[in-house]
């Protein structure tokens, strides 16, 4: 018997990276476990991976921006697998860029994936969340509090979900449903990454500036958000958790600077 066996898990941005991470350590733990992101080629690649590892798996092409779309994929998700235990919401979008070179439509773009669309997912899954005992993570990140530069945006975004997570706490504690955000570091080989620190020279500066020197890996990621789905976390909820190597202690990544000033 896995430790997940039976149990339904709905990731937003399950397509890649971290998500698709968290997903398969469920999905290889005995998950039922739905994916959506908005392509669907990334979606079909992701379930065919999951069903590899055994797991009934499905998923759909959903922008996290549209409530229509994300009830839709919350309503499948349900019908297919019964109701949600484990709800993560880790859609997100990021570019490095300084606060005055961030158009009006940029700032919305990233607000709404991130801050809208984890509303949207919390408020859509709510009907089908398991009452007494669904987990719900929110992805969150350093930026969430500290600030970075060519980051306003996320920092602004991760700070609005993180108070999300609080409120949604307060809220859903009493129908037995915990809410925790999970805030990863830096993590190797991720479209996040590749974000924040393109020239692979500075990768070296980025590790040394993290206390325990290493970038993170989706494992590291994934054994937390296992480690808090579990009942061993049942005391748990409403916290900003860091897996991060202690980035968020030194926050910062002096050739980010560079990339923006050229
Ligand atoms: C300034 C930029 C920009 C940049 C895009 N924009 N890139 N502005 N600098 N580098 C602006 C565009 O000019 C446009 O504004 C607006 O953003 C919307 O751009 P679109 O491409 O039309 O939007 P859309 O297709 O919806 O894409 C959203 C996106 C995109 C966020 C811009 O990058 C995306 O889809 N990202 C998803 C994947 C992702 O970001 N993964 C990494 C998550 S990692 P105008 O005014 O021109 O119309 C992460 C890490 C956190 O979050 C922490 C790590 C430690
Ligand atoms: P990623 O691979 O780009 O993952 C983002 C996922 O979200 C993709 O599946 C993407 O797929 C989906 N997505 C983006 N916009 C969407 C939208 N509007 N609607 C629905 N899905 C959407 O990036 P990652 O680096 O692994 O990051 C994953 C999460 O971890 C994010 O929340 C990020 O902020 C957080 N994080 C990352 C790091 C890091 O080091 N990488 C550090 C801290 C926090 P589609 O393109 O198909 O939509």
């Amino acid at each position: 018997m896995t430790t997940f066996a039976g149990k339904t898990v709905f990731v937003s941005g399950g397509t890649s990276g971290i998500n698709l991470g968290i997903a398969r350590h469920f999905a290889g733990e005995g998950a039922k476990v739905f994916v959506i992101s908005r392509d669907p080629n990334k979606v079909g690649a992701a379930v065919e991976e999951l069903r590899a590892l055994g797991a009934e798996a499905d998923g759909m092409s959903a922008d996290v921006r549209h409530y229509d779309q994300v009830e839709a994929a919350l309503a499948d998700c349900a019908a297919k697998f019964g109701q949600i235990d484990i709800l993560v919401s880790g859609a997100a979008g990021n570019f490095l860029a300084r606060a005055e070179k961030i158009s009006s439509n940029g700032f919305r773009a990233v607000m709404e994936i991130d801050v809208l669309g984890t509303h949207h997912v919390m408020h859509a899954a709510f009907p089908h969340l398991k009452k007494p005992g669904a987990v719900v993570f929110n992805i969150s990140a350093p930026q969430g509090s500290v600030a970075m530069v060519g980051q306003s945006h996320v920092c602004a975004a991760k700070a609005g979900i993180d108070m999300l997570t609080r409120s949604l706490a307060l809220e859903w504690g009493p129908l037995g449903i915990r809410v925790n955000s999970v805030s990863p570091g830096p993590i190797a080989d991720t479209e996040g990454q590749k974000r924040l620190v393109p020239d692979p020279k500075a990768v070296e500066e980025r590790v040394n500036s993290i206390p325990l020197k290493r970038m993170g890996t989706l494992d590291d990621v994934s054994e937390l958000v296992s480690f808090l789905a579990s009942d061993k976390a049942s005391y748990i909820t409403g916290a900003v958790i860091p897996v991060d190597g202690g980035t968020t202690l030194n926050p910062t990544p002096t050739r980010m600077a560079q990339f923006l000033d050229g």
